[in-house]
């Protein structure tokens, strides 16, 4: 990972947002998932240079300022300034002996300790402009990673899309608290129009699947906030962890073991983390047949799995599902993203257009997969 100075230039950087078709709280334990990333994204569009960044949001009342280097960035206020101060500070940690930009004329000026041309940068630059999103925020379309990646790569990282997620989760966990796998990072730097992707969280390969024209992919708002800062998310994982420790990597490990494991608590946990990555590998086979009743089973088998062996369903999740599952044309439905409330993703038919119904008013997007994170100098 470099970190480019374009002080000087104006960037646009155009990030999207993300859902989780299948494998759910299994990428912080090394395990399958299979996100793709949307055409709802987040633009930041800014001049890069000086002390500070300074962003307005056309969805936030107050901009939010950052003073750098930023040395407690979740401290920040507004909320969201949280997510720019603590990007600003990972890749302040990111080192190299000289992370100016080849490209670039003018070496960065800013800085008291700048010692003549050949000085060593000593942290990010900073920048002034816009966000605009077409992502509902707080909906489990990971709007707060995308703002991530696109501020990472506005602020001059370069590197590979794992590089940037790795990152950028880094400052996700340093901003919330929140102790999140790679999976949205890594779509959003990742993604690829037209494919989902089959992530391995223990190597970070990636593996592109085309998205068969039969099937549309819905996302409904189940109208419950996700406090995921406030949830269960930590405990989960913690103990997603513990069963590890008694029967190895959870993907990988022996199902007979799994069923042996004496705590019947972690017991479940394992056993959801287990068989998600299973059903990860045989959505992956049934999309590629173009089996898409086979694929919404798998979906179906998943929500079950995280209600019943993972518990982060919420009784009005579990309806919603119910009722997409009803409505002819669907092929399956389930929780997405961390889940204790947030939203369901479901497969359909391109026909329906799932309007009226049962979902009444609820808050609900067409998603079609689209590529990842991407910047323009202007
Ligand atoms: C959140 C996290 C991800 C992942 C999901 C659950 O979206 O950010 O890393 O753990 O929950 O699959």
């Amino acid at each position: 990972m470099r970190v480019v100075d374009r002080s000087g230039r104006r960037v646009r950087v155009t990030a999207p947002g993300r859902v989780n078709l299948i494998g759910e709280h299994t990428d912080y334990m090394g395990g399958l998932v299979m996100p793709m990333a949307i055409d709802l994204a987040t633009t930041v569009e800014a001049t890069v240079g000086g002390v500070r960044i300074e962003l307005r949001s056309d969805s936030q009342r107050e901009p939010a300022v950052v003073a750098l280097p930023c040395g407690h960035p979740a401290e920040l206020s507004p909320a969201w300034a949280r997510y720019l101060g603590a990007v600003a500070a990972e890749l302040d940690n990111v080192s190299g002996p000289d992370r100016a930009d080849p490209d670039c004329a003018e070496p960065h000026r800013a800085g008291p300790d700048r010692t003549g041309p050949a000085a060593v940068r000593r942290g990010v630059v900073g920048l002034t402009g816009t966000v605009t999103s077409t992502l509902p925020a707080g909906a489990g379309l990971s709007s707060s990673a995308a703002l991530e990646v696109a501020a990472a790569l506005a602020l001059g990282a370069n590197g590979t899309p794992a590089e940037v997620a790795a990152l950028t989760q880094r400052a996700e966990h340093r901003a919330t608290g929140v102790p999140t796998g790679i999976m949205d990072q890594l779509c959003i730097a990742a993604g690829r129009a037209g494919h989902a992707l089959v992530i391995d969280c223990a190597t970070l390969a990636i593996e592109e699947v085309a998205m068969p024209d039969a099937a549309a992919v819905w996302v409904v708002h189940s109208g419950e906030p996700r406090a995921l800062a406030g949830s269960a998310y930590a405990e989960r994982r913690a103990s997603a962890e513990a069963a590890a420790a008694v029967v190895g990597p959870l993907p990988t490990a022996d199902a007979a073991a799994i069923e042996a494991i004496v705590d019947p608590l972690l017991r479940r946990r394992a056993r959801h983390v287990h068989s998600e990555c299973a059903r990860v590998l045989g959505f992956r086979d049934a999309l590629r047949s173009g089996d898409l009743p086979a694929a919404g089973a798998l979906m179906v088998a998943s929500h079950r799995s995280l209600r019943d062996d993972f518990e982060v369903s919420t009784p009005g999740l579990d309806r919603l599902v119910h009722e997409l599952c009803a409505i002819p044309g669907v092929y399956g439905a389930r929780l997405t993203g961390a889940g204790f409330g947030g939203c369901v993703v479901a497969l359909a038919d391109p026909g329906i257009t799932l309007d009226g119904g049962p979902l009444g008013d609820m808050r609900r997007w067409r998603v079609r997969p689209a590529d990842g994170a991407r910047i323009e100098v202007l």
